[in-house]
């Protein structure tokens, strides 16, 4: 990547406009944090609803100074354990923080991404970043430059990194004096924050009463055709069928199109890949339907199961296989 390219997207941004760039998990669609009008092309270009609040990126811990009010010792842990990289902190925001880039909240989400474009292109902007997924509301996430182009075409500049190396959006968590809350698992699962933070309660938000991170709907990062979860049930695999699987060696289906994520059950190539294979699978339309092998629910595999059951969910009351 040349500075040119960079200095080019920093250029955008500060005028107000819209730049997708990769991140070390998926690709985001950034705007000027600070400028609200900016900020609304997000939400107009991602057909997303403005209930759903945006994560501000930043390039070095002491910009948490001035988007939050109140920055403690627990999160200057944290953010010192985990930055830059995929963990995203919700703090009470502080009054530069416009209200559209937290839907109203009076907290905002932070990160400091592991990703050298992503860094430099907050630097040359010099300001700090809004950016969800770069992906159409509720539809699969984008981890390379290709997937953005293919649901948002009209983006003003799009910086290729190449395919993103994590593949997962960030765990989300967030601290309120002595309570934090996991929103959203990712790579960094809730054990390595419970080891990082020994002396703070620590809930899970899994079933969560009341809606507070809409990455927590049951249905989210679909694919615009059926996906379902391999089970104990009887499918019926035809030409018709992609199949997604992790290291399973016991199917031979030369009728179904079959991608690996991984060959060996490696949690961090699943869920580097897992992405990619449903874009694949998306695409080809020679399938019609998809069928996923679910992953045991420990240590990473809870963050990928939590983004293959949202893929299938609006599937799964479906049976005619
Ligand atoms: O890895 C990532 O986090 C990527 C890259 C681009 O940084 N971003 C991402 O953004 O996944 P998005 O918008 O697709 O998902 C962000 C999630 C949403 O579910 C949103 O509701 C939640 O974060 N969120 C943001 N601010 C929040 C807040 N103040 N309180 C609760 N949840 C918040
Ligand atoms: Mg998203």
């Amino acid at each position: 990547m040349d500075i040119e390219q960079i200095q080019t997207a920093a250029r955008i941004i500060n005028q107000g406009g819209l730049v997708a760039f990769p991140t070390e998990t998926v690709y985001g669609l950034g705007a000027n944090a600070l400028n609200p009008l900016a900020v609304a092309k997000i939400f107009e270009l991602k057909e997303r609803p403005s209930f759903d609040p945006l994560i501000v990126h930043i390039a070095s811990i002491g910009d948490l100074n001035t988007l939050t009010d109140n920055v403690g010792r627990n999160v200057i842990r944290l953010a010192e354990k985990f930055w830059p990289g995929p963990l995203t902190i919700v703090l009470p925001k502080s009054k530069l923080v416009p209200d559209i880039v937290t839907s109203g909240l009076n907290t905002v989400g932070i990160r400091m991404p592991d990703n050298d474009i992503a860094l430099k292109l907050i630097m040359a902007a010099n300001c700090p970043i809004a950016a969800p997924s770069a992906n159409k509301f509720g539809k699969l996430s984008p981890v390379s430059a290709e997937h953005v182009k293919k649901q948002l075409p009209n983006v003003d500049y799009v910086l290729d990194g190449g395919h993103t190396s994590v593949g997962i959006e960030s765990t989300i968590v967030s601290i309120e004096g002595n309570v934090s809350t996991l929103l959203r698992p990712g790579i960094i699962t809730l054990a390595d924050i419970e080891n990082a933070l020994p002396n703070m309660f620590i809930f899970n938000a899994a079933k969560p009463r009341k809606l507070i991170a809409p990455g927590l709907l049951k249905s989210h990062y679909s694919p615009l055709k059926p996906l379902y979860i391999l089970d104990n049930q009887v499918f019926h695999f035809s030409e018709s069928s992609g199949l997604i699987v992790h290291g399973r060696k016991d199917l031979i289906l030369p009728e179904s199109k079959i991608i690996y994520t991984s060959q060996s059950y490696n949690q961090l190539e699943i869920a580097a890949n897992l992405f990619s294979a449903l874009h694949i699978m998306e695409d080809d339309e020679c399938i019609k339907q998809i069928f996923i092998e679910p992953v045991a629910e420990v240590g990473l595999g809870v963050a990928i199961m939590d983004r293959i059951k949202k893929a299938a969910y609006k599937y799964q009351q479906k049976t005619n296989y």
